[in-house]
């Protein structure tokens, strides 16, 4: 695997792929690599004949400057980890390559933005556009993927590749979890023991959200989930929504709804966490 800390010789690299007509998949990541990020590294050499990948703990998507300290870094492991994956090139690149000064362009969403992470990390999204469509140009990719873990992520990175005529199709790849269901996530190692021991607690909630949802109103469902939580003190659960997983438009019944997926934002400890699952799939 080569790895490229700017951007001229990486865009020298993948020249001559895209002289050879090489379709180029790109998986952008803020490191700290678990199997989650993997899957999407082996849809992308699924899928292409180059795969790229991208560590990079993006300062300005971060709301909260204890969560952007404390974002675990473990770089020789991911450098390991990519080469065993197969991963052909690795942009790692530092600040002052990504913003040689600081962006002023503002993103606005509409309503794929205003909701769920969107409400609850104000600038979060305007930051993920910005990196994102920044490395686009610099990799220009064929292919990109993202996890249905963020699904809102996804959902906005489509969006504004579309928006924005870019020329790189975005893809979704499945949420990789634990054998005891938490779904992989880099900021899982901040969790204690304890905490670690309580974490499926979160996709048991969403299991039993959609056993709820076929006979209760969304509303109960929350109460009830809200209920589920009150004995794990630890847990803070910031919202349980049910939305259509394209539009993101949030429903109140889940009568005659189809394409549905419940997601959740809590609190284990000051570690934030967010999952969902699909409805009726
Ligand atoms: P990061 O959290 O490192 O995630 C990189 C990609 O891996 C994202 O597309 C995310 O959805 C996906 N991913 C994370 N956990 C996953 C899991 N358990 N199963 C499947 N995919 C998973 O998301 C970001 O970085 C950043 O916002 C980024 C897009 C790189 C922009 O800075």
């Amino acid at each position: 695997m080569e790895v490229f800390k700017s951007i001229e010789p990486l865009q020298q690299a993948l020249q001559k792929f895209k002289c050879n007509n090489k379709r180029i998949g790109f998986v952008p990541t803020m490191g700290a690599l678990h199997k989650g990020h993997i899957s999407l590294i082996e849809k992308s050499r699924a899928e292409n004949e180059v795969t790229v990948c991208s560590i990079y703990v993006n300062p300005i998507q971060f709301n909260n400057s204890e969560d952007f300290k404390k974002y675990p870094k473990t770089i020789e492991k991911d450098i390991e980890i990519l080469e065993k994956a197969g991963c052909d090139i690795l942009f790692l690149p530092e600040d002052k390559v990504m913003y040689p000064e600081p962006p002023k362009v503002k993103f606005e969403f509409g309503a794929l933005g205003n909701i769920m992470e969107g409400k609850f990390r104000e600038g979060h999204f305007n930051g993920v556009a910005i990196v994102v469509s920044k490395l686009f140009n610099i990799v220009k990719p064929d292919n990109a993927y993202f996890g249905q873990k963020d699904l809102q992520q996804y959902l906005i990175v489509r969006q504004f590749a579309k928006d924005l005529s870019f020329n790189t199709n975005v893809h979704a790849v499945p949420i990789f979890r634990e054998e005891d269901g938490l779904a992989m996530s880099s900021r899982n190692v901040r969790l204690s023991a304890g905490q670690r021991e309580l974490a499926p607690k979160i996709f048991l909630a969403l299991l039993l959200a959609k056993t709820l949802l076929l006979t209760k109103t969304v509303k109960e469902t929350q109460e009830e989930i809200q209920h589920f939580f009150t004995p794990y003190p630890e847990f803070k659960l910031e919202y349980l929504e049910v939305v259509n997983k394209e539009t993101l438009e949030i429903v109140s019944s889940v009568k005659d709804n189809k394409n549905l997926a419940v997601c959740i934002a809590i609190y284990l400890g000051d570690v934030r966490l967010i999952d969902n699952l699909f409805l009726f799939s």
